[in-house]
Protein backbone atom coordinates (compact mmCIF):
# COMPACT_ATOMS: atom_id res chain seq x y z
CA UNK A 1 0.00 0.00 0.00
CA UNK A 2 1.71 3.67 -1.39
CA UNK A 3 -0.82 6.37 -0.19
CA UNK A 4 -0.39 9.57 -2.84
CA UNK A 5 -1.61 12.80 -2.16
CA UNK A 6 -3.63 13.45 -4.63
CA UNK A 7 -5.55 16.80 -4.02
CA UNK A 8 -7.09 19.48 -1.17
CA UNK A 9 -10.37 17.98 0.30
CA UNK A 10 -11.45 21.59 -0.27
CA UNK A 11 -11.02 20.83 -4.41
CA UNK A 12 -13.76 18.17 -4.03
CA UNK A 13 -17.63 20.07 -3.33
CA UNK A 14 -20.27 17.62 -1.40
CA UNK A 15 -21.84 15.63 -4.06
CA UNK A 16 -19.02 16.49 -6.70
CA UNK A 17 -16.66 14.24 -8.77
CA UNK A 18 -13.29 15.20 -10.00
CA UNK A 19 -10.79 13.12 -12.50
CA UNK A 20 -6.98 12.96 -11.00
CA UNK A 21 -4.12 10.89 -12.46
CA UNK A 22 -2.32 8.96 -10.10
CA UNK A 23 0.42 7.13 -10.91
CA UNK A 24 -0.52 7.11 -14.78
CA UNK A 25 -4.46 5.61 -13.75
CA UNK A 26 -7.05 8.17 -14.63
CA UNK A 27 -9.49 7.93 -10.78
CA UNK A 28 -12.42 9.83 -10.11
CA UNK A 29 -12.92 11.13 -6.76
CA UNK A 30 -16.52 11.30 -5.58
CA UNK A 31 -17.89 12.85 -2.43
CA UNK A 32 -21.04 12.00 -0.57
CA UNK A 33 -22.58 12.51 2.65
CA UNK A 34 -18.68 13.90 3.23
CA UNK A 35 -17.16 10.68 2.57
CA UNK A 36 -14.86 10.66 -0.37
CA UNK A 37 -14.36 7.42 -2.70
CA UNK A 38 -12.08 6.65 -5.65
CA UNK A 39 -13.08 4.64 -8.48
CA UNK A 40 -11.48 4.21 -12.04
CA UNK A 41 -12.66 7.07 -14.14
CA UNK A 42 -13.70 4.63 -16.90
CA UNK A 43 -17.57 3.16 -17.46
CA UNK A 44 -16.32 -1.29 -18.24
CA UNK A 45 -19.58 -1.02 -20.97
CA UNK A 46 -17.64 0.93 -23.40
CA UNK A 47 -14.63 3.11 -21.70
CA UNK A 48 -16.54 6.46 -21.30
CA UNK A 49 -15.24 8.80 -18.40
CA UNK A 50 -17.84 8.46 -15.15
CA UNK A 51 -16.51 12.14 -14.19
CA UNK A 52 -19.91 13.68 -15.49
CA UNK A 53 -22.01 10.79 -14.49
CA UNK A 54 -24.91 11.46 -11.85
CA UNK A 55 -23.83 10.32 -8.17
CA UNK A 56 -26.80 9.07 -6.00
CA UNK A 57 -26.37 8.91 -1.86
CA UNK A 58 -29.31 6.81 -1.65
CA UNK A 59 -27.37 3.48 -2.91
CA UNK A 60 -23.62 5.30 -3.05
CA UNK A 61 -23.81 4.76 -6.90
CA UNK A 62 -23.09 6.87 -10.22
CA UNK A 63 -24.71 6.59 -13.32
CA UNK A 64 -22.60 6.61 -16.26
CA UNK A 65 -24.17 9.45 -18.95
CA UNK A 66 -23.47 7.64 -21.80
CA UNK A 67 -25.82 4.65 -21.50
CA UNK A 68 -27.18 4.73 -17.93
CA UNK A 69 -25.15 2.35 -16.44
CA UNK A 70 -25.10 2.08 -12.36
CA UNK A 71 -22.01 1.12 -10.48
CA UNK A 72 -21.91 1.06 -6.39
CA UNK A 73 -18.86 3.28 -5.79
CA UNK A 74 -17.71 1.27 -2.50
CA UNK A 75 -16.60 -1.76 -4.31
CA UNK A 76 -17.37 -0.93 -8.42
CA UNK A 77 -19.99 -3.80 -8.58
CA UNK A 78 -22.65 -2.96 -11.56
CA UNK A 79 -25.46 -2.23 -10.41
CA UNK A 80 -27.34 -2.15 -13.94
CA UNK A 81 -27.34 -2.98 -17.21
CA UNK A 82 -25.40 -2.27 -19.84
CA UNK A 83 -22.53 -2.88 -17.67
CA UNK A 84 -21.75 -6.59 -16.96
CA UNK A 85 -18.21 -6.05 -15.17
CA UNK A 86 -17.15 -3.80 -12.30
CA UNK A 87 -14.56 -1.16 -12.33
CA UNK A 88 -11.58 -0.82 -10.10
CA UNK A 89 -12.14 0.98 -6.56
CA UNK A 90 -9.17 2.36 -4.91
CA UNK A 91 -8.57 2.67 -1.12
CA UNK A 92 -8.96 6.74 -0.38
CA UNK A 93 -8.80 8.79 3.36
CA UNK A 94 -8.48 12.14 4.57
CA UNK A 95 -5.44 13.43 6.32
CA UNK A 96 -4.95 17.13 7.22
CA UNK A 97 -7.43 18.04 4.92
CA UNK A 98 -5.77 16.57 1.78
CA UNK A 99 -7.31 13.55 -0.24
CA UNK A 100 -4.65 10.47 -0.43
CA UNK A 101 -5.31 7.43 -2.90
CA UNK A 102 -3.44 4.16 -3.39
CA UNK A 103 -3.82 3.55 -7.05
CA UNK A 104 -1.67 -0.04 -6.46
S1 LIG B 1 -20.37 3.57 -21.72
FE1 LIG B 1 -21.18 3.67 -19.74
S2 LIG B 1 -23.11 2.73 -19.90
FE2 LIG B 1 -22.25 2.57 -21.89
Amino acid sequence: MAFRNVTPLAALDEGKTLSVTVEGKDICLARLEGEVYAFANNCSHRDFPLVDGELDAGDCSITCEWHGARFDIKTGAPLSTPATRPIAVYPCRVENGQILVDPD
